[in-house]
């Protein structure tokens, strides 16, 4: 097992008090497996990601475990997570993209962030190059500033620097979200192809679009206002999600080639609650449509099917009473039917924004 997180927490201070951004979350990431983790924005997603390599000054570890290639990553200890940073594990920031010094080539970009890690350029400089021959970057990309670059060779760039000294772990933070349909495409591709090239051993991709994810994720996590609400492989997520947020965030996404006018988006009434002061229980009871008496609880993360971890009362009962069954059997045979879990949405995501514009 690649990375091992138990029960972490991590909040902001502020002057209104601690927003808790990630309350209480455990999951694992598997050798191999890139992970797609997605979610409505605010909802912590970022600093789950964040935590993992740098907590920052207002960034407060409340408490929980991390633990990565089965040692534990001291991730409140700035000074040991030092030795940590890109050689265990890395992250592409959200927005790195535009935050690249302008007055910086990319060579000298490279060689100040490998001498913050005790590493000189010239000793990686043949496999950096190589590397970017292999993502289509001009030879000469080391001579050249961010700005004479494309927000696709950008990103590139960013990809080939911050997994030089192949890391265990790496944490992609929206990195196709401000390219185009096609550069989107090829930088998740790109992803893909660091895995199986034994760049990285596992990842972590962070963005709003599902519809990448189905494309490259091997499994899909969703948090929700700071916690987790759904876990599985990314077909049963697409195809049959149980967790009510899960299917209202599919819900809302368009599809290709069919008319507003035949297929209204619903989008999802309502907004998170404030991670100040989280009401109790159910973080979405206030939007979700299957809301009941028992949902003033706080349903836990349970493993529901074999891979299938959920946090919902209705999805733990449906499983109970029989859609569980349902469930495994549809996803054995790709016609079969969703179970009442699924309310209905139309084609997979294949059809939807990502796939259908192929
Ligand atoms: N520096 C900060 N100080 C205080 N609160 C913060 C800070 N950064 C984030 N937050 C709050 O923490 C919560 C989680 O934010 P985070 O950026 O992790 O969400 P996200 O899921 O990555 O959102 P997005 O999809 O917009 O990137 C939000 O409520 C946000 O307002
Ligand atoms: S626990 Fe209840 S409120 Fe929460 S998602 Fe499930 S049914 Fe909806
Ligand atoms: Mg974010």
């Amino acid at each position: 097992m690649s990375l091992s997180v138990e029960n972490l927490r991590i909040a902001y201070r502020t002057l209104r008090g601690d927003v808790q951004a990630v309350d209480g979350v455990t999951f694992a990431v598997a050798d191999r497996e890139i992970m797609g983790l997605a979610g409505e924005s605010g909802c912590g997603k970022s600093t789950l990601g964040n935590s993992l390599i740098f907590i920052e000054g207002r960034m407060k570890h409340v408490g929980g475990t991390v633990e990565l290639d089965g040692k534990a990553l001291p991730i409140s200890d700035d000074r040991a997570m030092n030795h940590h940073r890109m050689r265990d594990v890395s992250i592409i920031p959200q927005y790195a993209m535009s935050a690249l010094n302008p007055t910086k080539k990319v060579g000298t970009l490279a060689h100040d962030l490998l001498k913050s890690r005790g590493m000189k350029l010239a000793k990686v400089l043949p496999e950096f190059r190589r590397r970017v021959a292999l993502v289509g970057l001009p030879e000469n990309v080391l001579e050249m500033y961010p700005f004479e670059l494309s927000g696709g060779m950008r990103q590139r760039a960013t990809m080939v620097i911050s997994t030089l000294l192949n890391p265990s772990l790496l944490i992609a933070d929206e990195v196709t979200s401000a390219l185009d349909v096609s550069n989107q495409r090829a930088v998740g591709e790109l992803l893909t192809e660091f895995r199986d090239l034994g760049y990285v051993k596992s990842m972590i991709v962070i963005t709003h679009d599902l519809s990448i994810l189905a494309q490259i994720a091997d499994t899909i996590m969703v948090m929700y206002a700071g916690k987790l609400t759904e876990k599985a492989s990314a077909s049963t997520m697409i195809d049959k999600p149980l967790h009510p947020y899960t299917q209202a965030l599919l819900s809302s996404l368009p599809e290709v080639g069919v008319r507003y006018e035949d297929r209204e988006l619903t989008g999802i009434p309502g907004r998170p609650p404030s991670l100040l002061s989280p009401p109790p229980g159910c973080r979405f009871r206030e939007r979700c449509p299957f809301a009941y008496d028992k949902c003033v609880e706080d349903p836990p993360f349970m493993e529901l099917l074999p891979g299938h971890q959920v946090a919902c009362w209705k999805a733990a009962d449906d499983v109970a009473g029989g859609a569980g069954r349902e469930h495994n059997e549809a996803s054995a045979t790709p016609s079969g039917g969703a179970g009442d879990a699924s309310p209905e949405r139309g084609p997979s995501l294949g059809a939807r924004a990502g796939k259908g514009a192929e």
